[in-house]
């Protein structure tokens, strides 16, 4: 179902609904603690919107796994050429194919809510990062107005972002900690630390 609505949406994404604030998307990207040379997996790159700030932050030697369940969306994102630093993966953030501990951070720039397991989504997530890596959770807008936009299109209606005390639950029983939750009128940014 979800699939089916993003495939539906690949042609028009970057017109439609992609953010197109180019230092918004910078200033995120320098937010999030991600190393030079690091792995990322970026979970719902959608078309790959996120990509070249990332791509900033892991310098020559990181790599950056973009994961989709939309292949039209991936397809999207492997068409605008990036370099081969990236790495694309048309899967379901709740069978991640890859093996444990294999990735320094995960980021979820504008998919979240729409993980229709969450509990499942974050399990997953927390088994692929390795002990001490990263998950960022983030969005150009706060939780009230994400959550807002999803609710008046019927097809994403109930994805949303849950509230703190549910996502910090969440993220503890999945396995992490140190979890900061930031929320304003510019952005959302939930950060966790996989527990060493
Ligand atoms: C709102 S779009 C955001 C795309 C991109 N990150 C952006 O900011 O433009 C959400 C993306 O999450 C993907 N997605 C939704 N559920 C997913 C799942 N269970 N596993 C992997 N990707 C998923 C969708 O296919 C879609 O491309």
């Amino acid at each position: 179902m979800i699939r089916t609505y993003f495939n539906g949406k690949a042609a028009i994404w970057d017109e439609i609904a992609a953010e197109k604030d180019q230092s918004k998307l910078m200033q995120m990207a320098e937010r999030l603690d991600i190393r030079p040379g690091s792995m990322v997996l970026d979970i719902g790159t959608g078309t790959g919107v996120f990509i070249p700030y990332m791509l900033h932050s892991i310098g020559c030697e990181g790599k950056i796994l973009a994961l989709d369940i939309a292949e039209e969306m991936l397809h999207r994102a492997r068409a605008k050429g990036f370099n081969g630093a990236v790495a694309y993966l048309n899967a379901d953030v709740a069978h991640i194919p890859l093996l444990e501990a294999s990735v320094d951070s995960v980021v979820c720039y504008s998919s979240f809510p729409h993980f229709q397991d969450k509990e499942k989504a974050l399990a997953e997530i927390c088994r692929v990062v390795k002990r001490g890596g990263r998950l960022f959770i983030c969005h150009s807008s706060s939780r009230e107005a994400i959550n807002g936009i999803h609710n008046g299109i019927p097809e994403v209606a109930h994805d949303v972002i849950p509230e703190e005390w549910e996502m910090r639950e969440m993220l503890s029983e999945a396995g992490f900690a140190d979890i900061v939750i930031e929320d304003n009128c510019e952005n959302y940014l939930c950060r966790a630390l996989k527990k060493g």
